[in-house]
């Protein structure tokens, strides 16, 4: 009895253990939820465990659609995290800059960056004090860093024809309910954001594990 006790524990147990690691915790670390956007010290404290929290391949989105970016163009990644889309688009061959509020982060993507074996220029600093000159980038890529008074500057840093791809969590992924940081998208909100761009393609699958919204766009 007592061993049938422990076994069907022990199945309960290891069942709980097989749930996606994604999905709960990596929601609040890619949406950044619990930490207010633009804490330093609470991102750098986030960051300073050994591993990389994101993983160290790209987003899926950016993987399947680098290709919009016209070859060896100057991209900026912004709030880059450990680099992990900044670093397989160097590898691609373009020339990224990536910027972010967390030191230990830059520095994270500079040690990803040499183990892939690729050069990437890593900039701490808050974007929303950084200086930028207008028409500064071919393209610039933006995941899980939703910073609505950006989008202005955002479309002046573009050069004409640049391309941008931009990334996060909608409010149906936002289990807690509570979203005061503003750090998810409505939904379709993606879609009126960059008016005057135009958008070359758009997904906001309801089918997948994480609730997410994606675009590119092209300023013409
Ligand atoms: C959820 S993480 C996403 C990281 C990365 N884009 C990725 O997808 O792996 C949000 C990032 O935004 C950065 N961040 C927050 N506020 C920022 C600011 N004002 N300027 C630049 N980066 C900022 C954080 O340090 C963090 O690395």
């Amino acid at each position: 009895m007592k061993f049938l006790t422990l076994l069907i524990i022990s199945i309960f147990c290891s069942s709980l253990m097989a749930r996606d690691p994604i999905s709960g915790s990596r929601f609040q670390q890619l949406s950044g939820m619990k930490i207010p956007q633009d804490s330093k010290s609470q991102w750098d404290q986030r960051y300073s465990r050994s591993n990389f929290i994101y993983g160290k391949s790209p987003a899926h989105f950016l993987s399947e659609n680098y290709q919009y970016i016209p070859f060896e163009s100057t991209v900026l990644d912004m709030g880059m995290g450990e680099g992990r889309n900044a670093v397989f688009l160097a590898q691609k061959g373009y020339k990224v800059t990536g910027i972010d509020i967390s030191s230990v982060a830059v520095k994270k993507s500079y040690l990803l960056a040499q183990e892939f074996g690729v050069k990437i220029k890593g900039i701490a600093a808050s974007l929303k004090d950084y200086k930028i000159e207008p028409g500064s980038y071919d393209a610039i890529i933006c995941f899980y860093y939703v910073d609505r008074s950006l989008i202005g500057k955002i479309k002046e840093w573009l050069k004409p024809g640049g391309i941008l791809i931009y990334e996060a969590h909608t409010t149906k992924e936002n289990r807690s309910r509570s979203d005061e940081e503003g750090n998810f998208l409505k939904e379709q909100e993606l879609l009126t954001l960059f008016k005057g761009m135009r958008v070359l393609k758009y997904e906001e699958p309801l089918h997948e594990k994480e609730f997410r919204s994606s675009i590119i766009l092209l300023k013409e």
